[in-house]
């Protein structure tokens, strides 16, 4: 088995989120700004690219992939990404391979994309979604569309996918329906994961005064429903309880009120092949460029494994920054998919 490459705080990193694209068909109001401007063509990696880096990744111990963007299913021929990536799922035990292939992705294309990417390997997706209300949630998503995200959902569901649905928490937005999430995520046999809204980039929305720590949401949500607490976990940083009443668990996803950092072991890679080690900083080191310049797979490992031993002790959303202080992120969340 690959041993999986440790950061310099002894932390094993073996889960990659990748984003293949910074584009969106919705501009929720947590994660980007009305009118943004997208990349060029020619600054995003290639399904080529992408697949080299990702196997120095594999190389280096990682067993998890997560495809994010922006939303992954508006990127042309995804599907291909995909197939590529699934090959690693049919790997012998003994050496490189991944253990897991999933994404986060909107639900508006899960309708035509579900069943291929059950076919590629994927057994589990998380379907972003804030309110069971069509009228919130247009809102919400400035461009989305309720009955297109529960089609996809519904698809999802056909296709013997596996279904996490993730509900950001916003005071004044969505904080009366989280029973209704509970009661709905049972009923179709889906997870819910609630999460802690993070003041990442300009997006018109001021998401420090919507944010609720989700102890009080679980505390409120336990006047109603039986939590059972569970080890259970997806490798992810939510912590889960099995809802008695459904069978179906709840995720909370703290970074604001629990920092997770010294369990974390993950890194990010953008779509124009910057390496994030940590959500939660601006810092990245460029692949691309040394990539495009001719670099060999023995130099891109070591590129790789450099970016993982450089990975900070954790983030620091909740210091109080000026609005000029560069230790704010000013990256928005669609540049690496959270
Ligand atoms: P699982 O594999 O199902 O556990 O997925 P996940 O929770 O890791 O991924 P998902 O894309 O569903 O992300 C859910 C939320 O968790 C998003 O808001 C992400 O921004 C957030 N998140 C994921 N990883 C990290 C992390 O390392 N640090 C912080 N602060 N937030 C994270
Ligand atoms: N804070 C918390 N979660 C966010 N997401 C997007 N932006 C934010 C934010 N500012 C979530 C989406 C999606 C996941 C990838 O990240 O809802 O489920
Ligand atoms: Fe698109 Fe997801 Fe960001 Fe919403 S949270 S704008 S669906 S990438």
């Amino acid at each position: 088995m690959t041993r999986p490459f440790l950061d310099s705080f002894g932390r094993a990193v073996t889960y990659l989120r990748v984003s293949v694209t910074d584009r969106c068909d919705m501009r929720c109001l947590y994660c980007m700004a009305e009118d943004m401007t997208f990349l060029p063509k020619p600054e995003i990696l290639s399904y080529a690219e992408l697949e080299r880096i990702c196997g120095a990744f594999i190389h280096s111990g990682v067993r998890r992939i997560r495809v994010t963007g922006g939303e992954p299913l508006v990127r042309r021929d995804v599907m291909s990404f995909f197939s590529a990536m699934g090959e690693w799922l049919r790997r012998p035990d003994d050496g490189p391979r991944l253990d897991e292939l999933t994404l986060t992705t909107n639900g508006s294309r899960l309708g035509e994309f579900a069943a291929p990417l059950h076919a590629a390997g994927v057994r589990r997706v998380n379907v972003s979604m804030d309110s069971l209300d069509p009228a919130r949630f247009a809102a919400i998503t400035r461009r989305g569309n309720l009955h297109k995200t529960l089609d996809g959902v519904r698809a999802a569901r056909e296709a013997g996918l596996k279904i996490r649905i993730n509900t950001v928490a916003m005071a004044g937005l969505n904080d009366d329906e989280f029973d209704d999430m509970v009661a709905w995520c049972g009923q179709i046999g889906a997870d819910l994961c609630l999460i802690e809204t993070m003041p990442m980039g300009e997006t018109g929305d001021d998401r420090l005064n919507r944010y609720i720590p989700l102890d009080r949401v679980r505390a409120d949500l336990a006047r109603r429903w039986t939590l059972e607490p569970l080890t259970y976990r997806t490798g992810g940083p939510a912590r889960y309880v099995r809802v008695a009443e459904t069978g179906q668990k709840i995720g909370f996803i703290t970074p604001m009120s629990h920092n997770f950092c010294e369990s974390c072991n993950r890194v990010r890679l953008s779509c124009t092949g910057q390496l994030y080690s940590c959500l939660g900083h601006e810092g990245a080191s460029d692949l691309r460029g040394p990539l495009r310049a001719g670099m060999d797979e023995a130099g891109l490992l070591r590129l790789v494994q450099e970016a993982i031993g450089r990975k900070p002790r954790g983030h620091d959303f909740m210091l109080d920054r000026a609005a000029d202080d560069p230790a704010r992120i000013s990256r928005h969340m669609s540049v690496t998919g959270g």
